[in-house]
């Protein structure tokens, strides 16, 4: 981490925002304003206006249980009907999506449209016996169908939890059980790079490992052939074509379950994290309008996945219920060529574009002659999440997408925060290249000691938030203990994030990555014991070791160290069946780039794998101290075999 505080220190640039968006910005410093004076007030101002309720609340937060917080809990709404049937009286033709396909088909999506396709889902999910509570698994590529379902869910108020497509048949089949989701939505398959991921194929594997489920809808996209199973699997566009465009959405609680989206932490078991309805809408639909400074006749582009949280808040949510038009990509950014996006953008007039620096980098590398071939003057503010931002993208990011004329936002936020917390205002907020900035109006961040005092300016610690907001997660799905011990053990009535990070001599926020065994894999969170596990689970292994190594395009990449049964020696042949090995556990989004087999793993005397010594082997760094290690010999052995082992 040090080294990484001294680069950050180098970075003295800044940018101030353009006297255009000064004065025209949504997000003015009478936020900081209000939200300072009291924090209460200012997040109910924000559900009263933004969100249209059956019943207003009478009690803003309820901290009598913490940590299980309570926002809006005598309020009555539905978040379908704020994303949809509001708009119809006065924009039912405005289109909420264009959409594009990765062969080239598009689909141009209005409210009215997005409205009628819900109602028909919605109706079909009642039919077979889907109702309010009851978990719904959502497994699909970037079709408009992931929205659709995702609101049909939302508006008979049945709980989504939205796998991505990229998991395999084993990681989708433990989401299910966990969640004992009854019915799962899935496609034939899902174009990937002209490739077909074969999603039906992977329900079908995880379905003989689940007893959960009653119904699979089948959304085809892809046309390959497919097994269907008489009376279990449906057509989609068989069981809505008949169905009514109308549906009354139920009347949901304001804390009632909106969804579960699971993520991983530091144990093999990834976690259900918990998402209820009114707190999560205000914050979507709050720091959409505030950080996005997104107008009327604006086109916004959130390129990431529904998979994920983002597509949850800011392309599904928060954009919808703010009556936005969007752009939707089912693709691959290279598909058919590396000018895709920027085909898009440069097609659709696009203004606002949001992605995550991992992209800008691979951007960076493919070369600026591919931005610089279509007209990208209809931006005027961009986004990144997911990972820090080296200063060095973010340049590239101003410079050759940006014309070095759009404010950029670098939002930090999580699954478990919901909404963006950490993020410049575009009209307010100077920027500098790398750097989060500070706390958005609302939310009370803190970088903390060891010991839970604050540190000073000049200073890192660990992030943590220090009072609640209205999209934090509620609980870990089924895990009460598990929601106290990761988020709110550490230093009482804070929140812990699990990121490191620093302030500067200004008191901007730089976040340094994970503190804990959680790697970021392209903006993907993905944990270090995951991976061991799956790597255990096959026959030939007797212990893994896996960590995150620096990576110039991905940010970080997994490196495995294994032992084997009865022997230490391998061969590449046994290295590719364990990268598969480990794409088939968890999906291909998890596959080790480099693993090195070894006669032992570099062990403390108490037993704990040594992490950092084999992150600094795999960095081939300076060995540290090692003087605590029992098996020293090892290091020596492990650095001479530290290569990659696939590059793919
Ligand atoms: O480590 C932080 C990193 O991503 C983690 C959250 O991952 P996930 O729940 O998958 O959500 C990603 C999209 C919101 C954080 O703990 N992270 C996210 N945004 C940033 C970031 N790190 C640095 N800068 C960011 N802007």
């Amino acid at each position: 981490m040090n080294e990484k505080i001294e680069n950050l220190l180098e970075e003295n640039r800044k940018f101030s925002p353009s006297e255009n968006l000064v004065n025209n910005a949504n997000a003015t410093s009478d936020w900081f304003t209000e939200a300072n004076e009291d924090r209460i007030e200012f997040w109910k101002k924000q559900a009263l206006e933004r969100i249209t309720w059956y019943k207003e609340p009478t009690e803003v937060l309820d901290d009598s249980n913490a940590p299980f917080y309570k926002w809006f809990k005598d309020g009555e709404l539905n978040l379908s009907y704020n994303c949809l049937d509001r708009h119809l009286e006065t924009d039912a033709d405005r289109v909420a999506f264009y959409w594009e396909g990765e062969p080239g088909d598009t689909q141009e999506i209005t409210y009215q449209d997005l409205y009628e396709r819900v109602c028909r889902l919605s109706n079909a999910l009642k039919k077979l016996n889907v109702g309010k509570g009851d978990r719904v698994a959502i497994y699909l590529g970037m079709t408009p169908e992931i929205v659709v379902s995702m609101l049909a869910c939302a508006r008979i108020g049945a709980v989504h939890s939205v796998v991505f497509g990229g998991f395999s048949s084993e990681a989708l089949a433990d989401r299910i059980n966990d969640a004992q989701a009854k019915l799962v939505i899935t496609a034939d398959g899902a174009w990937r790079r002209g490739d077909i991921v074969p999603l039906k194929e992977n329900v079908d594997g995880s379905l003989s490992l689940t007893e959960y489920i009653e119904n699979v809808i089948v959304v085809k996209r892809t046309n390959q052939e497919i097994s269907m199973v008489e009376g279990r699997d449906h057509w989609y566009e068989d069981i809505t074509k008949n169905e009514s465009s109308e549906c009354e959405p139920e009347v949901m609680n304001a804390e009632d379950m909106l969804y579960i989206l699971y993520t991983s932490g530091t144990t093999a078991k990834p976690k259900g994290i918990v998402h209820t309805q009114a707190g999560y809408l205000t914050g979507v639909t709050t720091t959409h309008h505030e950080v996005f400074d997104i107008k009327d006749d604006d086109i916004y582009w959130c390129a990431a996945d529904c998979g994920w949280v983002t597509g949850h808040s800011y392309i599904v949510y928060g954009p919808l219920a703010n009556k936005t038009t969007s752009v939707m990509y089912e693709g691959a950014p290279n598909a058919p060529d590396e000018k895709r996006l920027w085909n898009i953008i440069e097609k659709y007039k696009v203004n606002i574009f949001y992605t995550a620096p991992t992209a800008i980098r691979a951007f960076m590398k493919w070369g600026v002659e591919h931005p610089q071939a279509h007209d990208l003057s209809s931006l005027r503010l961009l986004g990144t999440v997911g990972e820090p931002i080296n200063p060095e993208a973010w340049m590239w990011y101003h410079q050759n997408i940006g014309n070095e004329q759009c404010a950029i936002v670098d939002t930090w936020w999580q699954t478990e925060t919901g909404s963006i917390m950490i993020s410049p205002l575009p009209g307010i907020t100077d920027t500098k290249p790398g750097s989060a900035c500070g706390p958005l109006p609302g939310i009370e961040s803190a970088i903390i000691d060891e010991k839970g005092n604050e540190v000073g300016k000049g200073e890192g610690g660990y992030l943590a938030i220090k009072t609640p907001w209205p999209s934090m997660l509620r609980t870990v799905y089924g895990d009460d203990q598990r929601y106290i011990d990761t988020y709110w053990s550490q230093h009482k009535g804070l929140y812990f994030a699990g990121d490191g990070a620093k302030y500067d001599d200004e008191g901007y926020v730089w976040l340094l990555g994970r503190v804990d065994d959680v790697m970021n894999i392209s903006g993907h969170r993905i944990s270090t014991a995951e991976v061991e596990s799956a790597l255990v689970s096959h026959e030939a292994v007797a212990e893994a070791a896996v960590i995150g190594r620096s990576d110039e395009i991905s940010g970080e990449a997994i490196a495995a160290f294994v032992s084997l049964i009865g022997t230490d020696q391998g061969d590449e042949n046994l290295i590719s069946e364990l990268r598969q090995h480990v794409s088939d556990k968890i999906g291909p989004i998890a596959k080790p780039k480099s693993i090195v087999i070894t006669a032992d793993l570099p062990k403390t005397r108490s037993g704990k794998i040594m992490r950092r010594l084999l992150k600094d082997i795999s960095e081939e760094r300076k060995l540290g101290d090692v003087t605590t290690l029992a098996n020293a010999d090892i290091v020596s052995e492990l650095q001479s075999r530290a290569i990659d082992s696939d590059d793919e």
